[in-house]
């Protein structure tokens, strides 16, 4: 990846109803795309929102008694905030019923009418209500359904305006076939291509008003809006400046990526490129289209119930193992399948046992023996040096398959370097080094292993954005080389300032998830392992009075006393201070609490206080806030909750 201009787009979604998880794909892959490129020192802009407008948006606003703009306002936020919970980055958010993007719609119209490029006709077609979409008569499935979702069409006869679409059809043949990288993959150019054998007509881009009303009107004949894909695709050149501000819109445009579902790759690959040449405007770089997710092998569905919401996936399982699972099993071009049974599968391998243990097992070694900061090491052996070696080619690997958008083969050749490492570890033994008093191969299988997990994290930094955060910090890089994961940083891996860092030890990054089966009881598991685990729902669980929590739901809460290090105000904020408590073995965190009205920072610092300490953590004011402490409060006074005497180690648990 070389520094360059990166535009990505997703398609903007229907806000008729709320996300479900092909939105979150798209979007989740966009995301990751743009902070690969940010991270390699590229000039990106993210681009997603909302489509508006059309037949879809103002029956569900009907259906819902709202007038169409409610609908929108309303449904919008849901996306928006799924956006927030899932860590997407996007620069942009554009929604089709903002003026800058609707003037724009109205100006390439009348344009394209005064160049006659849009006329009139009487027309009659079949319309899919469904897919917005009109069909000729041989499109259709037994002369009624249509032939994407297979409903009965509407037949629909009366006069519109027509975009002179067919005129393009040799053009767009020739551009395609001259560019191997414009459609992607390779077989959907080819799908294109056939779609294009057939004889290409004019594209109706208006509707009456007496049938539909929410849209954009034609600037040239009031009674008519524009056809929603026709104001929709419009989106991806609106929202950077087109015809406002020319300089954006040209540093960006020529290098855009445009992620979209196979289902809607006709609009996307015939519709919007002439559109785009009639405007008189180059193409994009690729439009690439991605598989379905399934649910097993069958379709996701409303009728089936079987559609899975990613809100509720992040709320489970947390956001980051959300983020990966999706990127790691589906290979983007061809369809996959989600089932919680899969996603628990991969959890549990690549990221509890894979990932997760790798890490626990060199930063309590680290401690262990060297106080958590390695001595340099000696000049490292064969093995050593394979395993650095190999992370090094993953680097590489990635890197490639990422350009080649096969994200998920990169991602596992990365994991495999995650598994290398411990079977380096196995081999190498570690824990008999100790024993046995070889301190300086000790100390070089740990800085072998601590390097690799320093390359593999900032790899998949992009992917799991908070967890590679913790897993750095644990490590014990500084905020700044945390965030420096570009690939030419990661490949250089001999990195001798490893040896300055002290690692901490943290709670379990990935607890495995037990699913339990109620009829077979689980075999005692030793102490240890229990408490690193949490607990997938039960098929038949135990009903529990609204307002009551189990036993077992309220010891999923982990308090331990932990002692204030460190306290200070946050400018403008006069609720909040900044503290770093430490929590025993060498677990010290920075965590933001709203008691700045009671406690001036040197009266907390020392004290010993009680903290939640497995709260996911969020970033407030600024600040990682990992954790939560406990304080007894009404409206006028609050009180933190100390333990008896005022003092105990930090660490222990409460409960
Ligand atoms: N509004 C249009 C896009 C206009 S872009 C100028 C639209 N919106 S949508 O909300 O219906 O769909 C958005 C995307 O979700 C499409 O890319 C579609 O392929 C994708 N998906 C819908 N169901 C899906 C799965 N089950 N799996 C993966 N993606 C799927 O179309």
């Amino acid at each position: 990846m070389s520094n360059s201009t990166f535009y990505v787009t997703t398609p903007i979604y229907y806000v008729n109803d709320k996300p479900h998880i092909g939105h979150a794909y798209t979007t989740v892959l966009a995301d990751v795309l743009a902070r690969y490129h940010r991270a390699a020192g590229d000039d990106v802009w993210f681009l997603t929102g909302t489509d508006e407008h059309g037949q879809k948006v103002q029956k569900a606003a009907e259906k819902n008694g709202m007038t169409p703009i409610e609908q929108c306002d309303s449904t919008v936020v849901r996306f928006q905030e799924l956006w927030k919970r899932l860590g997407i980055t996007n620069d942009d958010f554009i929604r089709t019923t903002e003026e800058r993007h609707w003037k724009i719609v109205q100006a390439i119209m009348q344009d394209l009418y005064d160049r006659d490029l849009i006329y009139k006709a009487e027309y009659k077609g079949y319309y899919c209500v469904a897919c917005e979409r009109f069909f000729t008569e041989k499109d259709l499935i037994d002369g009624k359904l249509c032939p994407d979702c297979q409903r009965e069409v509407d037949t629909i006869v009366e006069s519109n305006y027509f975009f002179r679409m067919s005129k393009y059809q040799d053009w767009l043949i020739q551009y395609i076939t001259e560019h191997p990288d414009f459609i992607q993959p390779a077989f959907r150019a080819n799908e294109t291509l056939g779609f294009l054998r057939k004889p290409l007509e004019d594209l109706c881009i208006s509707r009456p008003k007496s049938r539909l009303s929410w849209g954009i009107e034609l600037p040239f004949d009031r009674d008519y809006v524009c056809y929603v894909w026709f104001d929709a695709l419009i989106n991806y050149i609106s929202a950077i400046g087109y015809g406002v501000d020319q300089a954006r819109f040209e540093r960006y445009w020529t290098s855009c990526i445009h992620l979209i579902g196979k289902d809607i790759l006709t609009t996307h690959s015939v519709y919007w490129p002439t559109m785009l040449h009639a405007i008189g405007l180059p193409m994009p770089k690729t439009i690439f289209a991605h598989g379905w997710w399934l649910t097993g092998s069958r379709k996701m569905s409303k009728s089936l119930g079987n559609v899975v919401n990613p809100m509720d996936m992040a709320d489970k399982y947390g956001v980051d193992a959300f983020r990966y699972f999706l990127l790691a099993a589906m290979t983007p071009g061809n369809d996959a399948s989600f089932t919680e049974e899969d996603f628990l599968q991969r959890f549990n391998t690549d990221l509890a046992n894979d990932l997760g243990n790798l890490l626990s097992r060199v930063v309590k070694l680290s401690i262990k023996n060297f106080g958590g900061t390695l001595p340099a090491p000696p000049p490292l052996q064969p093995l050593e040096m394979e395993l650095l070696s190999k992370a090094a080619m993953a680097v590489k690997q990635l890197e490639n398959e990422l350009n080649a958008m096969k994200l998920d083969r990169g991602i596992n050749a990365v994991m495999n370097v995650v598994r290398e490492a411990n079977k380096f570890l196995e081999r190498t033994a570690p824990w008999t080094l100790a024993k046995e008093g070889k301190t300086d191969r000790l100390a070089a299988v740990l800085y072998t292993a601590a390097q690799t997990l320093e390359i593999v994290s900032g790899l998949l930094f992009p992917i799991m954005p908070e967890k590679m955060t913790q897993l750095r910090r644990s490590l014990g890089l500084s905020e700044a080389e945390i965030v420096k994961t570009d690939f030419k940083s990661l490949s250089e891996f001999a990195d001798p300032s490893a040896t300055n860092r002290t690692m901490v030890d943290m709670p379990p990054l990935f607890p495995r998830i037990v699913v339990e089966k109620p009829e077979e009881a689980a075999p005692a598991k030793p102490e240890k392992q229990k408490k690193q685990e949490i607990k997938a729902p039960k098929t038949k669980d135990v009903v529990v009075p609204e307002g009551m929590v189990t036993i077992e739901q309220f010891f999923k809460t982990q308090l331990r006393t932990a002692k204030v290090l460190e306290a200070e105000r946050i400018e403008n904020k006069t609720r909040l201070l900044h503290l770093k408590v430490d929590l025993g073995n060498g677990d010290v965190r920075s965590l933001v609490a709203g008691i700045a009205q009671q406690y001036a920072p040197e009266d907390v610092i020392g004290k010993t206080i009680i903290v939640v300490a497995n709260l996911m953590p969020a970033k407030i004011a600024g600040f990682e806030s990992c954790g939560m402490l406990l304080a007894a409060k009404n409206e006028t006074s609050l009180k933190l909750v100390t333990v008896d005497g005022g003092d105990a180690e930090p660490g222990l648990t409460v409960g």
